[in-house]
């Protein structure tokens, strides 16, 4: 039986130094893309696949991340009294059902397995999402709906995936494909940032997964690999022929928010898709280039 996914993991310990000075007192994850922090893309993303229970894994100095789901009860007493009805509709996506988000602690950055592993308790027994905030998907639906219809047709665990330029296999988890149907591919084997001349393919994982609660027992071996940290690439590998592993070529356009040039790539393309502001951004693009 293919059980319903309700829980969604987001890994946001990261210090964000390469967004530095920018994140020294804030999160990154609090960085808008036009008006809107990229923890509320992903939240709203997560909504729409039809998840219900958030987890965030934070660390020191990432509060704003869970104020900003609060109800601002004075801001939005203050908006109405004043008849700032635009303002205030803003605001919808920006608030979590009562109970419905939680967040846990990463001490210790020790990797992206080791921020998964410490939401084993939330996971329990239940098929999980994960998003990573920095992945900005710009997709007519959304991606991890995308992967959700997936899972519930294939059941097990499924990843979003892209092709990469081959010298850069050595920035992503890469897949070892078996059959491949042109969208779902089967997955043989998984990579962390192997070396071109290592990577068995060049269809790289993006950071949107359905997984299933086993892998957290091979997280919790605590086995380092690439970049000496705890990898969700390889406690997934040892997933590969116990359970169904597929990727998902998703439909749509993957910012690398991690990155300056990709971050700036997203403000211009999510700009673009605004009608308040579509035009006004192409007639200063063509004018200022
Ligand atoms: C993480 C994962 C990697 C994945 C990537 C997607 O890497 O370890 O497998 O391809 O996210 O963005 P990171 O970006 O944290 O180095």
């Amino acid at each position: 039986m293919i059980k319903k996914l309700r829980k969604a993991v987001l890994p946001v310990a990261g210090l964000g130094t390469r967004f530095l000075p920018a994140t020294k007192a804030t999160a990154k994850e609090m960085l808008p893309v036009v008006d809107k922090p990229l923890i509320q893309y992903a939240v709203e993303e997560a909504r729409a696949a039809g998840i219900e229970q958030f987890c965030l894994v934070t660390g020191r100095g990432k509060t704003a991340l869970v104020e900003h789901f609060d109800v601002a009860f004075e801001l939005e007493a203050t908006l109405r009294e004043r008849g700032k009805d635009e303002a205030l509709a803003s605001l919808a996506g920006a608030v979590t059902e009562p109970g419905s988000l939680i967040t846990v602690r990463q001490q210790v950055p020790h990797g992206l397995g080791h921020a998964i592993w410490c939401a084993r308790a939330f996971i329990g027994d239940d098929p999980f999402a994960i998003l990573l905030p920095d992945d900005l998907v710009l997709a007519d639906k959304p991606c991890l709906q995308q992967l959700a219809e997936a899972y519930y047709q294939t059941g097990g665990n499924i990843v979003a995936v892209t092709e990469v330029p081959p010298e850069q296999t050595n920035r992503y988890g890469i897949l070892k494909i078996g059959q491949d149907d042109g969208s779902l591919v089967e997955v043989l084997g998984l990579v962390e940032k192997p070396a071109p001349k290592d990577a068995p393919s060049n269809l790289s994982i993006i950071g949107r997964y359905v997984l299933m609660p086993e892998v957290i027992k091979y997280l919790a071996l605590m086995e380092r690999g690439a970049g000496n940290e705890i990898q969700l690439t390889d406690g997934m590998a040892r997933l590969i022929g116990e359970q169904p592993f597929h990727g998902l070529r998703y439909e749509g356009r993957r910012f690398d928010c991690g990155d300056k040039i990709g971050f700036l790539e997203a403000q211009i393309a999510f700009a673009l898709k605004r009608p308040d502001m579509a035009e006004a951004v192409r007639t200063f693009l063509k004018n200022y280039v």
